[in-house]
């Protein structure tokens, strides 16, 4: 057990010997303090030190079996020659946090970058899963530009409920509507509850996190063949253990988000999500990631590329299966070979494997075409999401025409308005409603600045008058996000959103509205002149908190339509060591 110091062993000096390499003090006191937990003296010697960035826990219970993937991870590191620290950070879980987890993404993502920055470390493994961990780690990350790669947690096994496949989230939004409806007892509904979450893992369905784990590998951000791999199956673990050695690898070849997360990747990314009827949550995570890689993504990038991607992978909400049958049929790489044969495809795009997007992907082979659908048979043709503009939103509102009723992608109604959710919930259910199944349901003031946060509420359920009728669908408008897990002609992320003065804040009881999705346009139906002396009269709410989180949200965040970060949080500052505090 020789003590005696030797100089760093790797080619160049990484900035983990900030901290541990010398025989000062100040490297004495890192490492000393370090080797409490019994690491041995050459773990110190100038190998990469690789944080295992861990948003494990058990209120996060998509990402509670996260210990376990960090094990094989570090082991990956170790045959490498890196050296491994499991890091423990913020965690915001979609099914429990309030009042949304949205607001916490931000916060995560400030809380990873420091986390990596302030710390002895030369490259990261984003230990993901539930839908805000995987932006908001890749947000850190990407700002601070240090080597990064994404391991998920993967998707829990399908649900059946009495034989019917049951997907996450998706079921329990039709279980509910159908109680509503008088179509199913309280009871059966306790009992599919059980039926839903069988297993470790993020929701099946081609929700949120199934689509951020996706976007992530289109991006070029996780190894090819990560995102489906169901939680429970071993070949997740191997998966972790390959990222693990891979990461060693891109610290020595200094591969960082910057040269993987360029304008093209973005772009693979969007179209990939037209294919596989991703979440629109999507948009506003990849436009919130690009800004603080320093890309210029809009809002027009995500119109322009996926209006003509069909959607491939019938997976629910859009479709009918559920991840482990996407895995089983050759997940995502399949579908990024079909964008790639069909011209869709940035090939030469670096991925964090060091090879390009079609080196990885040019060979697969589908096992399943009833799950990855041929072109002629795709569940929509026009698949990516649809960017509407108009008097109603001036800057944007978005739509996942795959997920909607095409009777309804283009439409003339009455608006029927709710002020907030609260009077959402307090008038909803009345049959005294002044509400039909040809109405516009609004609702404002659940954007970023409003909520706070911007919560999944933009898939209002519709009054139980109009359900009781077998009527399953109606258009809804507001400022909020969807579920990846809904469905439904429903129009989100308003922009500028109610709470800002945006139009929809005048919006009122009554008012014609058209919608026109192939044609790209929303429209309040009234006069310059009106909508301008209603926003005259419009006037911020007086009950902004003044201290804590809250505050700082809702004073920073910016609108939907760039990604919803704080303002002060954009742009990558790098990870310079810093100056040592002893
Ligand atoms: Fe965590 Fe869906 S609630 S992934």
């Amino acid at each position: 057990m020789s003590m005696s110091f030797k100089p760093a062993q790797w080619p160049r000096r990484l900035r983990s010997q900030e901290w541990f390499g010398g025989t000062g003090r100040d490297q004495i006191y890192h490492r000393g303090w370090m080797k409490n937990q019994g690491f041995p003296h050459d773990m110190f010697d100038g190998r990469p030190v690789i944080g295992i960035l861990n948003t494990w826990s058990e209120l996060t219970p998509c990402n509670a079996h996260l210990r376990d993937l960090a094990e094989r991870v570090k082991n990956g590191i170790y045959e490498a020659g890196g050296f491994p620290v499991e890091v423990p950070v913020f965690s915001a879980a979609e099914s429990s946090f309030r009042p949304t987890a949205m607001m916490f993404r931000n916060l995560a993502a400030l809380a990873v970058e420091e986390a990596m920055r302030g710390q002895p470390m030369d490259g990261a493994v984003l230990l993901v899963g539930c839908d805000k961990t995987t932006p908001s780690l890749l947000m850190g990350a990407a700002s601070t530009d240090m080597p990064s790669i994404v391991v998920t947690g993967g998707p829990m096994l399908n649900g059946y409920f009495r034989g019917e496949r049951v997907g996450s989230g998706t079921h329990l939004w039709k279980f509910s509507e159908a109680v509503k409806a008088g179509e199913m007892t309280a009871e059966d509904f306790l009992e599919a509850e059980a039926s839903m979450s069988r297993s470790p893992g993020s929701c099946n369905t081609m929700g949120t996190a199934s689509s951020m784990a996706s976007m992530s590998e289109a991006l070029g951000m996780a190894l090819s063949g990560n995102a489906t791999i169901p939680a429970v199956d071993s070949r997740r673990r191997v998966m972790a253990q390959l990222s693990g050695r891979r990461i060693v690898q891109m610290v020595k070849d200094d591969l960082k988000p910057s040269d993987v997360m360029t304008k093209n990747a973005f772009e693979n990314a969007i179209r990939t999500n037209g294919a596989i009827g991703g979440s629109t949550n999507a948009v506003i995570h990849l436009l919130a990631i690009a800004g603080r890689v320093g890309i210029d993504l809009s809002l027009d990038d995500w119109d322009r590329c996926g209006r003509d991607v069909a959607t491939i992978v019938n997976l629910m909400p859009s479709g009918k299966y559920l991840m482990e049958e996407f895995f089983y049929a050759g997940g995502l790489p399949v579908v990024l070979k079909r964008l790639g044969e069909a011209g869709l495809l940035h090939k030469d795009a670096l991925t964090v494997s060091g090879e390009t997007m079609w080196d990885q992907v040019k060979d697969v082979v589908n096992h399943n075409e009833d799950v990855i659908l041929p072109v002629e048979k795709a569940l929509t043709q026009q698949g990516g999401i649809a960017v509407l503009k108009g008097n109603l939103a001036p800057k944007g509102a978005v739509i996942k025409p795959s997920a909607a009723s095409p009777h309804l992608l283009q439409h003339r109604g009455r608006a029927v308005v709710f002020e907030d959710i609260d009077d959402y919930k307090a008038r909803i259910n009345d049959d005294a409603l002044d509400v039909d199944e040809t109405c516009i349901l609004v609702l404002k003031n659940c954007g970023p600045k409003g909520y706070p946060g911007m919560a999944e509420v933009g898939n209002m359920g519709l009054p139980p008058k109009i359900l009781k009728k077998g009527i399953t669908d109606m258009v809804r408008i507001s400022d909020a996000r969807m579920s990846g897990t809904a469905y439904g002609t429903v129009i989100l992320h308003t922009s500028p959103e109610a709470a800002t003065g945006g139009p929809l804040a005048v919006v009122r009881n009554g008012d014609m509205i058209e919608i026109d999705v192939p044609g790209r346009h929303i429209r309040l139906d009234i006069s310059d002149e009106e909508l301008a002396a209603r926003l005259a009269q419009w006037s911020e709410p007086a009950d902004r908190p003044t201290s804590g989180y809250e505050w700082l949200h809702q004073t920073h965040v910016q609108g939907a339509d760039t990604g919803a970060d704080l303002d002060f949080l954009r742009g990558c500052r790098g990870a310079p060591v810093g100056r040592d505090s002893h």
